[in-house]
């Protein structure tokens, strides 16, 4: 088994676990692909109304992304890339829901964090900044992730931004039907507002 596959394997199987399915269903949800948007997100765990449990989800996310990175650093120093994006692919492409999983917001800033605390630091300002401002999570979730190459890059990591920049495409690739609801004006705000995106 080679090294990058030690690497990839575990993180996969971390960012694979579906928290916010999981604890909306323990708090008797139901299942969260029927609600909202379908999405196994933080963002669509607060559509249920339950704000602890949409906390917990983002922070549980976030959270396995930079576990990821951080073990693999400790276990195999400098397959920490490989760790970051099997922690994303894992949480966007679970084996066990089928390959279908989340956009990858939470977990890719996990993983900024677990790479150089100063990528995460620079996700978080864009991606709490923007929603502060705007009120509409997928803008945030893909300004955040196209923030983090380059932050990568004014730290002088061309290596991470190489991989942060593929996860970002990848970000926004799965937010495609947000972006044609941004286009069409009707992606919902987050905070229980009905208004429409603009
Ligand atoms: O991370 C997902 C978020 O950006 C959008 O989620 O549920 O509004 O599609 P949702």
């Amino acid at each position: 088994i080679s090294l990058a596959l030690q690497a990839l394997i575990p993180a996969y199987l971390l960012g694979s676990i579906p928290f916010g399915l999981i604890l909306t269903r323990l708090t008797g949800a139901g299942d969260l692909r029927a609600i909202g948007s379908g999405n196994i997100g933080a963002t669509n765990v607060l559509r249920t109304g339950r704000k602890g449990v949409a906390a917990a989800t983002l922070l549980l996310d976030l959270f396995k992304g930079a576990a990821a990175v951080w073990l693999v650093r400790a276990m195999l120093p400098g397959a920490e890339v490989m760790a970051a994006g099997g922690a994303v692919l894992g949480h966007c492409f679970p084996v066990w829901l089928r390959f279908r999983g989340g956009k990858g917001v939470a977990t890719l800033m996990g993983v900024s964090l677990g790479l150089a605390w100063q990528i995460g630091l620079a996700y978080a300002v864009v991606w709490i900044g923007l929603l502060a401002l705007l009120r509409i999570s997928s803008v945030a979730g893909m300004a955040a992730a196209i923030a983090a190459p380059l932050a990568a890059l004014a730290i002088g990591r061309p290596d991470y931004a190489a991989e942060l920049g593929g996860l970002a495409a990848l970000v926004l690739f799965l937010h495609r039907a947000n972006i044609a609801r941004l286009l069409a004006g009707t992606e919902p705000r987050v905070g229980g507002s009905r208004k429409k995106a603009e």
